[in-house]
């Protein structure tokens, strides 16, 4: 048996955990550790407050230990922890589909659950094959994504994915995918607020693709509306409604992947509200419970249920789901986080606080290095030029500098600084998130 001494050096020993999506050796000689947090705080456990400029990962809008979602999540694992997601329900797992549905545009109002981003993507592609599948079309099985796009890690999002690194190590990934261009140009659209001009054309790369195909062939095309993992890219004027017009005609369905735009970030409920582009299908997740509990899901439209409801009554329709589909806890917090949305007036806060966010980040303009800077919502992007031969060296020390020095977190992709604070960041603290970021840049060159 281990004594006590072993045990609590086995505590804190860092060698077992395996962390994702970071350099795991670099990150175990000089570790960020956080301990605790509270509204757009963070405290680290020797007790520096550290702001939130991400949002955890763009997902806790409400900002952190809000006192309505934890006293809802520690009532709930009170009175009913589990119950099973097949077969039977709990009340709260209707409640909350029904909010959820009410804050979509129009006929989206079917609301499947699941647990993260990454499952809402391959259940939507899922019902989208399943969907042409019992409406007698099942010839439709190629899947459209996008360049630049990024859609979790499963293998259905890895595949309509668009990031090499993402894609390269894992085999063939699905068959019978294609991509359309990423939207971003830096020629015609560099330091940009909101919405590029230029490059709604690249909507119609998707009759290329139909041209070559098949429409026939065709399930789904699945897009972000606005790529925040890949550095905050916003869509062009019109390209998603063109994109809209085009798998109208063609009987394609459209999938938006909101997991990052859904809850508030541009201003809306959702992205498509936004742009005023119905999808499909709507993937959301992160926001639903401000980051408290895992949680995602796929909103479809009523016509896409209703294929599904034809058969024997005592039949499964659709054979896919989780063990915590709608879990009671996941649901305690989600129902908990659109009540504070509603009443503190967080989306319309976030839509209200755009220019003078877009405003704070363009004061970046004319660092050294800082070779783009793009704005929608409350999120910003902002390029760094490489060093020679080491790309993304530059972004990783950025994010380290920001948070050892500046007490600061913020997300980097490469050489790309992405900035989405808690929606209810105040202006002075934008102000001062930006000053922050301003100083690490300069650091860094
Ligand atoms: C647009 C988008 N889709 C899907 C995902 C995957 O979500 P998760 O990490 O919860 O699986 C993310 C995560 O950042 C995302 O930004």
């Amino acid at each position: 048996m281990a004594d006590i001494s072993s045990l609590a050096r086995q505590t804190n020993d860092l060698d077992a955990f395996w962390l994702p999506f970071t350099p795991n050796r670099a990150f175990k000689r000089a570790p960020r550790l956080i301990a605790g947090a509270k509204d757009l705080h963070y405290f680290t456990p020797d007790g520096r407050a550290v702001l939130d400029g991400l949002a955890g990962l763009w997902c806790t809008n409400a900002g952190h230990n809000r006192d309505p979602i934890v006293a809802a999540i520690q009532r709930q694992a009170a009175e009913l922890d589990y119950s099973p997601a097949f077969h039977f329900a709990h009340p709260k797992s209707f409640e909350l589909a029904s909010r959820v549905a009410a804050l979509a545009p129009t006929d989206l109002n079917r609301v499947f659950f699941c647990n993260s981003g990454s499952e809402a993507i391959d259940t939507a592609l899922k019902i989208a094959l399943a969907y042409h599948n019992v409406r007698g079309e099942g010839a439709r099985t190629r899947l459209i994504g996008r360049e630049r796009g990024y859609h979790g890690v499963g293998f259905g999002g890895i595949s309509v994915g668009g990031i090499v690194n993402n894609r390269k190590f894992f085999g063939t990934l699905l068959a019978g995918v294609d991509h359309l261009p990423a939207t971003y140009s830096r020629e015609h659209q560099a330091f940009t607020k909101g919405e590029p001009q230029w490059g709604a054309h690249l909507a119609d790369e998707l009759e290329r693709i139909v041209a070559l195909h098949g429409a026939s062939t065709i399930a789904a095309v699945i897009v972000e509306p606005m790529a925040g993992s890949t550095g905050v890219l916003p869509p062009p004027k019109g390209y998603l409604a063109r994109l809209r017009t085009i798998c109208d005609r063609h009987g394609i369905l459209l999938i938006f992947d909101e997991v990052i735009t859904g809850f508030g970030r541009l201003g809306h409920a959702f992205a498509a509200e936004r742009y005023g582009v119905t999808p499909d299908l709507l993937c959301f997740a992160k926001g639903i419970t401000s980051g408290a509990v895992p949680m995602g899901g796929v909103i479809a439209r009523e016509n896409v249920y209703d294929a599904f409801m034809r058969g024997p009554e005592h039949a499964i329709e659709l054979f896919h789901g989780y063990t915590y589909s709608a879990h009671p806890l996941a649901c305690a917090a989600g129902l908990a986080s659109l009540d504070l949305y509603r009443d503190e007036g967080l989306f319309e806060r976030a839509k209200s606080l755009e220019s003078r966010y877009a405003d704070a980040a363009m004061t970046l303009k004319g660092l050294p290095g800082v070779l783009d800077i793009r704005t929608v919502g409350l999120a910003a992007g902002v390029d760094l030029a490489s060093r020679p031969d080491a790309v993304g060296e530059r972004g990783y020390e950025a994010m380290e500098r920001a948070f050892h020095d500046e007490d600061l977190i913020i997300r980097i992709t490469g050489d790309t600084l992405a900035i989405a604070p808690p929606l209810i960041v105040s202006e002075g603290q934008i102000g001062e998130i930006f000053a922050k970021v301003g100083r690490v840049i300069r650091a860094v060159m």
